[in-house]
């Protein structure tokens, strides 16, 4: 039987960071996968993380299951982290899933048991595990316009041009906030255009939203969630609390599915109940505990916001030092998108071979499709990379 096996192909990011471990160059610089690096190049457990840790040690008296949406606590204390009061409670069904990932899984398989015949739209380029996850599951898939890899703006006229095409029922991917891999974001005014062109063809939104607090704030990186949840029959969330509670490893996400109407929710629950059963049972509890016991305890709630936010703002320097760097090397402004772009990632709009040369020749690591994280920088590398930019001739 496992003599039939075919090898599956690699994932790009995954495969970056093997590469990257083997590389003996001292000098060697890694902007690949999506993990938060402070500026001495770790990823520390946030305090506050620390804190409910300990916490949980010292009080927690049973390691018994929980439920299949896991506690209704860590459900809660994530709607309204995220959601705010957008959207009246009993109409949301959520599970704890592990991981965002294990979220967005959830949310496709629940789109194929509802609707067989609904095809998926995802941005291009998107996160690539979305495109993987749903060609696995055989679902109809395609993609709008996005990233202009000219301005490294979005190219919202193409995006409108091409979700106009899309049919009743199906179902557009967008990034909540600091979008995987651009770094290019909506602003208001055209998520409000987005939801109009939504309703008036009946389409669903599903809103991966992985990086809250990385861009412009906790708040603000949620507004276009809550604008759209406001304004929209229904809705899909796959939420993660990998990047801004740094608990990677832990896997702990959460996925929500908003109805019309509240006397739906229970069914929609038993749906979301009987996912997680099928594919895992009970979700991960360590990592949804932990954010629950800071996200409803006052003095832990506001140190965790308080380092995410010196988070945020580090990444926030590290792309204004590059872009100024760049602008000084190259004398010209075409790198400006890199302090406009926001979240972990940017883009840089150029082609896997210039890629390949600044990994071969510079050591420095980004995805093929020329993605870079900045939180891999810091004062002292980003001279570097800006110089190897320049001279590789970007
Ligand atoms: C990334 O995009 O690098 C992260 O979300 C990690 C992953 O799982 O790909």
């Amino acid at each position: 039987m496992l003599s039939n096996l075919k090898a599956q192909p690699a994932d790009k990011i995954l495969a970056l960071m093997a590469m990257y471990r083997e590389d003996p160059r001292p000098t060697k610089i890694d902007l690949g996968v999506g993990v938060y690096k402070n500026a001495q190049g770790v990823t520390p457990v946030m305090r506050a993380v620390k804190a409910a840790e300990r916490r949980l040690v010292e009080e927690q008296t049973s390691k018994a299951y929980v439920g299949l949406a896991g506690d209704p606590a860590y459900s809660d204390a994530m709607i309204s982290l995220i959601l705010s009061d957008a959207v009246s409670r009993d109409r949301i069904a959520a599970a704890a899933t592990p991981g965002g990932t294990g979220a967005v899984r959830q949310a496709f398989e629940l789109i194929r048991n509802t609707n067989p015949n609904a095809k998926v739209w995802v941005s291009n380029p998107t996160w690539p595990n979305h495109v993987s996850i749903l060609n696995y599951l055989n679902i109809q898939n395609t993609t709008y316009r996005y990233f202009d890899s000219e301005t490294r703006g979005v190219d919202f006229d193409g995006m409108l041009e091409d979700l106009s095409e899309a049919s009743a029922g199906d179902v557009v991917l967008l990034h909540g906030c600091c979008h995987n891999p651009t770094g290019a974001n909506l602003n208001l005014t055209q998520w409000q255009t987005v939801i109009d062109l939504l309703n008036e063809k009946g389409l669903i939104p599903m809103i991966d939203i992985a990086y809250q607090g990385f861009g412009d704030g906790l708040e603000e990186d949620a507004a276009a969630t809550r604008l759209v949840t406001s304004s929209v029959p229904e809705c899909l969330i796959a939420a993660s609390c990998s990047k801004n509670f740094g608990v990677y490893r832990e896997r702990t996400g959460l996925f929500m599915a908003i109805s019309e109407k509240a006397d739906n929710t229970a069914v929609t629950q038993g749906n979301l109940n009987h996912l997680n059963r099928q594919n895992f049972s009970f979700p991960p509890d360590h990592g949804a505990r932990v954010v629950t016991t800071i996200l409803t305890d006052d003095a832990l709630r506001a140190d965790w916001a308080s380092e995410l936010e010196d988070t945020r703002l580090s990444m926030l320097g590290l792309r204004e030092q590059l872009a100024s760097e760049l602008q000084r090397l190259s004398g010209s402004d075409r790198f400006g998108f890199l302090a406009q772009h926001r979240g972990m990632f940017s883009q840089l709009g150029t082609t896997p071979d210039l890629v390949e040369k600044l990994r071969a020749d510079y050591g420095i690591y980004m995805v093929s499709d020329s993605r870079l994280n900045i939180a891999g920088l810091n004062a002292t590398t980003v001279p570097i990379l800006a110089n190897a930019i320049v001279e590789s001739g970007i």
